[in-house]
């Protein structure tokens, strides 16, 4: 299993675990990744979600392989990536990201939608979608900006710019940077707080904290993901997956 999960003291603790390939995400991780968001907001247990990769690495984001397969993405509701995200953005219990290493496209949008986002000083942020022929994906077009600004949004994502532990805190897009090897005991001692505080009040703040731009979250995920849907069977996604596997830089010249 490339997810692993485990639940002590409140806590459900979600593990991305593929660092032969780093962690990018197949479909069957997102599935396995749905299932575990699903179980720990089910459990009355877990008060708090910790989701973290490896010591050197968040994600890689979406598995290359798999996007090329797939020339354009099943936007059912029901395919696993929509199920995995459906469930963290619409989670009522706090959810703790823990990052180091690099966080590439999803692995930077799904921080958009956690509560608390503590990162080491190693953590690269990146949303490359237009470097892949791609576009912004689960409302990251609209959470990025009100997080950060347009202009700053504009210059992350149009040109695909990476983002450094201090400028993500810059950004508002994470809280607080710590050594790598502090970042995951402390989004675990925050974790643990909520087993001390009082969940129905918790679930309800969450919620209002929320409510000013879920209908646009919504309706903007769905509008992303039909552009996003199109583009991954472009000829300029292609040539950007295929550049990346051949290890050079892709030629977007010939595209008007
Ligand atoms: N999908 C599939 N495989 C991936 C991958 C991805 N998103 N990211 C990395 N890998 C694989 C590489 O192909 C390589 O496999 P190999 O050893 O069989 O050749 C292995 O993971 C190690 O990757 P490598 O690029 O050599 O590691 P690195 O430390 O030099 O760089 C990253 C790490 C994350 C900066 C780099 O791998 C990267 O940019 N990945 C692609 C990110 C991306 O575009 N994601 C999609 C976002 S929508």
């Amino acid at each position: 299993m490339s997810i692993k999960t485990e639940t002590t003291a409140g806590m459900a603790r979600v593990e991305i675990a593929r660092p032969e390939k780093k962690n990018a995400i197949t479909v069957a991780m997102y599935q396995q990744l749905a299932d575990a968001m699903k179980a720990a907001s089910a459990d009355n247990q877990v008060r708090a979600i910790v989701i973290h990769g490896q010591p050197d690495i968040f994600t890689a984001g979406n598995d290359l392989e798999d996007f090329m397969a797939q020339k354009s993405r099943d936007q059912g509701l029901d395919a696993p990536v929509f199920q995995f995200m459906r469930a963290l953005s619409g989670c009522e219990k706090p959810v703790i990201a823990a990052v180091n290493g690099a966080a590439v496209g999803i692995g930077t949008t799904m921080l958009m939608h956690c509560d608390l986002v503590y990162c080491g000083d190693n953590a690269m942020f990146s949303m490359p979608f237009v470097s892949l022929g791609l576009c912004p994906e689960f409302a990251s077009s609209l959470l990025v900006p009100l997080a950060a600004g347009y202009h700053r949004a504009a210059e992350k994502l149009l040109l695909s710019e990476p983002i450094s532990a201090e400028e993500a805190v810059e950004m508002r897009i994470a809280n607080r940077i710590l050594p790598p090897g502090e970042v995951l005991p402390f989004a675990k001692r925050q974790a643990t707080r909520f087993a001390q505080l009082p969940p129905g009040s918790v679930r309800q703040t969450k919620r209002l904290l929320r409510l000013g731009w879920k209908a646009a979250v919504e309706k903007t995920i769905v509008e992303e993901s039909q552009s996003f849907g199109r583009l991954l069977g472009s000829a300029e996604a292609n040539e950007a997956f295929t550049a990346f596997f051949e290890r050079r830089k892709p030629d977007f010249t010939k595209f008007s």
